[in-house]
């Protein structure tokens, strides 16, 4: 089966005439849905528009592949570490030996695509031998077809704190590279506890994939970014036993799970020169500079940013939100 939207013509960004209503019709109906800065509800879950009309055109279209894999995660929460490490277990038969990896030439974003945005903007441009797709939608509100599909799913979570500073960094770059005036610490912080921000409430959609995870242990697999820093070999292992391409002894012997490791260690990708100098969909509108997905990579730098007081409330949000659910998060 061929992953796609059925064809160019139904979607909700193309170009012919069909295309066009649709996405009228979509922009119609965000423009009813509630609005708080630029987030829209939809769902229980708020969103930039751009990539609500393209959830809204994959609820409606889109169709994987039975072979497909998605990454999945709130954003800032280590996708693009996820991204690059499954890239490079999945695609190490095609390279081994050689220094050819995508990874080194292309940002990790563009090695896999987001399902909400650069599929619905063209479902074409996809490399086919790469089962990998990626979203940031919550459990909730994935399409029908990838629910009900064979397709396995992989979901990182990190700390809430940090992953709101990283959030509010990346957020107020764009914003300022485009010369828009961010929001304050203080009052995307306010917003962020009463559960807006990107894809948010954060609590509600590690808490779907984390149930989700529980009922169908063999389909989704959870992880931590805390975890996966404290022992990245091991979560390698799993990840590629998971992914159904387990690393064979011969394999373990030469190296392969580190080379793979230091790869995509935050060290090696943060100073590639594409990932200093390159840009991310560098012919859209929506073009971002590569180096606004590597900042610095630790855990804690929460503290750097936010006050104990702040902490300690984000702290007791998410404990009240996970109470009863089995999940613990690191912080
Ligand atoms: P910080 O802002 O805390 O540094 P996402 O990839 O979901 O957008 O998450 C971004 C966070 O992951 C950022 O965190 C970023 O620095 C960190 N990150 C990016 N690449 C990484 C890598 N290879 N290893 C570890 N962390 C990485």
């Amino acid at each position: 089966m061929e992953s796609s939207f059925p064809s160019t013509q139904n979607l909700g960004f193309c170009e012919s005439a069909e295309g066009k209503n649709e996405a009228k019709s979509y922009k119609e109906m965000i423009s009813t849905f509630p609005r708080v800065q630029r987030w829209s509800c939809y769902e229980g879950f708020w969103y930039f528009p751009m990539f609500l009309e393209g959830l809204m055109s994959a609820q409606d279209h889109f169709i994987p592949q039975s072979t497909d894999i998605f990454i999945t995660s709130c954003p800032k929460t280590g996708t693009t570490w996820l991204k690059a490490l499954t890239f490079a277990i999945c695609t190490r038969s095609r390279l081994s030996g050689s220094s050819a990896s995508s990874l080194l030439t292309k940002v990790p974003h563009d090695c896999v695509p987001l399902l909400e945005y650069d599929f619905a903007q063209n479902p074409m441009k996809r490399d086919r031998a790469v089962p990998l797709v990626s979203t940031h939608v919550p459990y909730s509100s994935l399409p029908k077809s990838v629910v009900s599909s064979c397709c396995k799913l992989i979901y990182i979570c990190r700390d809430a704190k940090d992953a709101f500073v990283s959030l509010w960094h990346f957020i107020a770059d764009l914003q300022r590279s485009k010369n828009i005036e961010p929001l304050s610490l203080e009052e995307a912080f306010e917003l962020f506890c009463s559960g807006i921000s990107s894809y948010g409430p954060y609590w509600d959609h590690v808490l779907g994939y984390w149930r989700a995870s529980l009922e169908f242990p063999e389909k989704i697999l959870f992880l931590t970014y805390e975890e996966m820093k404290k022992d990245t070999a091991s979560h390698v292992k799993k990840l590629a036993e998971f992914m159904g391409c387990s690393f064979t002894l011969e394999e373990e012997e030469e190296g392969e799970v580190q080379k793979i490791i230091s790869l995509c260690s935050f060290e090696k990708l943060s100073n590639l020169e594409v990932n200093k100098n390159g840009k991310h969909r560098a012919d859209t509108s929506f073009a971002m500079k590569n180096s606004v997905f590597f900042r610095k990579g630790e855990i804690g730098d929460w503290a750097n940013n936010l006050t104990a007081e702040m902490g300690a409330r984000l702290d007791y949000i998410m404990e009240q939100k996970l109470k009863g659910s089995g999940l613990k998060l690191p912080r």
